[in-house]
Parts: C-alpha cells; sequence; structure tokens
C-alpha cells in the first residue's frame, strides 16, 4: 500500500493550518515536516514549535526529515514535541548507529537518509537500525525541484537490499515526485510518496491523491 508523506514545506507560511486541511481533506496518509538548519543544507525551517503545533491539530503521523549538521543536539525535543517518524541522515559526523538507537529508545521510529550523491552501499550497516530509508530524489533544500533520474536506480538497489535482510522498513523517496515521476518511483520499490508542491501547489488536491492511489504498480 503506497502512502503519500504531504511536504508543508511548499505551504504558505501564513497559512500553514489551512495546507494542513487541505491536505488532510486530501487524504494524505502522512505530514512531512522538513527542519533545515542552514549549513547541511543552504536553507532555514520548521523547528519543534511547529511540530508540537501540528500535533496539536492532526492525528496524522508527523514524518520528520531532519536536514541538520547536528540532529543529535535535537532528535529528543522534535520526538517529545510529537514526531512519530525521525530521519536523519547518513552523511552527517555524528555518531549515526547511536543516534538510530536513541530515536527508536525515545519512542520515534527512525529513519536514516542519504543525499543524491551517497551511495546506497553506505547504508548497509544502518538498515538493520531504520524502519525508514529515505532517498532524496533532489539535492535536499527547496521544494519545487526536478526529480533525479539517477536516484531511482538507489530506490531499487535498496529494495533489495532491504528485502536481502528480511526488513519491512518503509522506502521513502522525496524531492520532485508529482503525478508522472511517483509511477517510476514505486516501480523502483519505493512506498511512501513525498509530496510538496504537486500536492500543495494543485488546484485539486484530492484529484492527485486519487490519482496516486489507483495508479501505482500495487493496485
Ligand atoms: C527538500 C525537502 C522536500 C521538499 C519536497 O529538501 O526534503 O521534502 O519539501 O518538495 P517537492 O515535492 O516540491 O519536491
Ligand atoms: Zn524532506
Amino acid at each position: 500500500m503506497i502512502k503519500v508523506s504531504a511536504s508543508l514545506l511548499a505551504a504558505d507560511p501564513l497559512r500553514l493550518g489551512e495546507a494542513l486541511a487541505r491536505v488532510e481533506a486530501a487524504g494524505a496518509d502522512w505530514l512531512h515536516v522538513d527542519v533545515m538548519d542552514g549549513h547541511f543544507v543552504p536553507n532555514l525551517r520548521f523547528g519543534a514549535d511547529e511540530v508540537v503545533a501540528l500535533r496539536g491539530a492532526t492525528s496524522l503521523p508527523l514524518d520528520v526529515h531532519l536536514m541538520l549538521d547536528n540532529p543529535e543536539r535535537h532528535a529528543e525535543a522534535f520526538v517529545r514535541a510529537g514526531a512519530d517518524w525521525l530521519t536523519i541522515h547518513q552523511e552527517i559526523k555524528a555518531d549515526v548507529p547511536g543516534l538510530l538507537r536513541q530515536i527508536r529508545a525515545l519512542g520515534a521510529h527512525p529513519g536514516i537518509s542519504i543525499k543524491p550523491s551517497t551511495p546506497a552501499e553506505v547504508l548497509e550497516p544502518l538498515l538493520p537500525l531504520a524502519d525508514l530509508v529515505l532517498v532524496m530524489t533532489v539535492e535536499p533544500g527547496f521544494g519545487g525541484q526536478r526529480l533525479i533520474p539517477s536516484t531511482l536506480e538507489k530506490v531499487s538497489c535498496l529494495a533489495g537490499m532491504l528485502q536481502d535482510i528480511g526488513s519491512n522498513a518503509h522506502l521513502q523517496v522525496d524531492g520532485g515526485i508529482d503525478t508522472f515521476t511517483f509511477r517510476e518511483a514505486v516501480q523502483a520499490g519505493a512506498d511512501v510518496l513525498v509530496m510538496g508542491s504537486a500536492l500543495l501547489g494543485a488546484d485539486d488536491p484530492v484529484a492527485v491523491m486519487r490519482h496516486v492511489r489507483t495508479n501505482n504498480s500495487c493496485t
């Protein structure tokens, strides 16, 4: 069953509540919250306060994507704020296995992510520790970019690696997923699609969700 995690990065910052209501009404499965520190990625975005506010306003699972150089300083705050899924990047200099274990011990599902230039193989030792694997399909930092096709080869590769170890971890794609590109991502093995501009920028988000639900290879 394919899930759509609606990215609020595409929302008007003055109308976050309206954006939430729109994606809920459209039937999004999860809410994707991008957290950026201006170092790991060249942009600044949501903090734990926004996660607290969203937690109070929705029962959708909160899928929090930490694009931070030092997620170890903030992981606990985001779990306490209400993150159900908390994803960190492999490329950071911290103790990544230790942090994935800590996120699980705090009560959230740990996720691990790679940028487009990071090979899938580096995730091999981390896969047993993760409930979600996020392949960035654009350079992280900004919404509204075009999907980088070569990243989908890594999705296929990781789908095989997860199968080989008997993992049920979700395989998520993030960046440039729209009503055309989602199909290739699903065929490559992704089961959670982050959608930002393609969903929130749509005139009819309900139609976008219907399209994704009825046109994926798993139905
Ligand atoms: C980019 C973020 C994405 C972004 C996706 O760094 O991680 O979650 O919101 O936006 P779209 O779907 O517009 O590419
Ligand atoms: Zn993201």
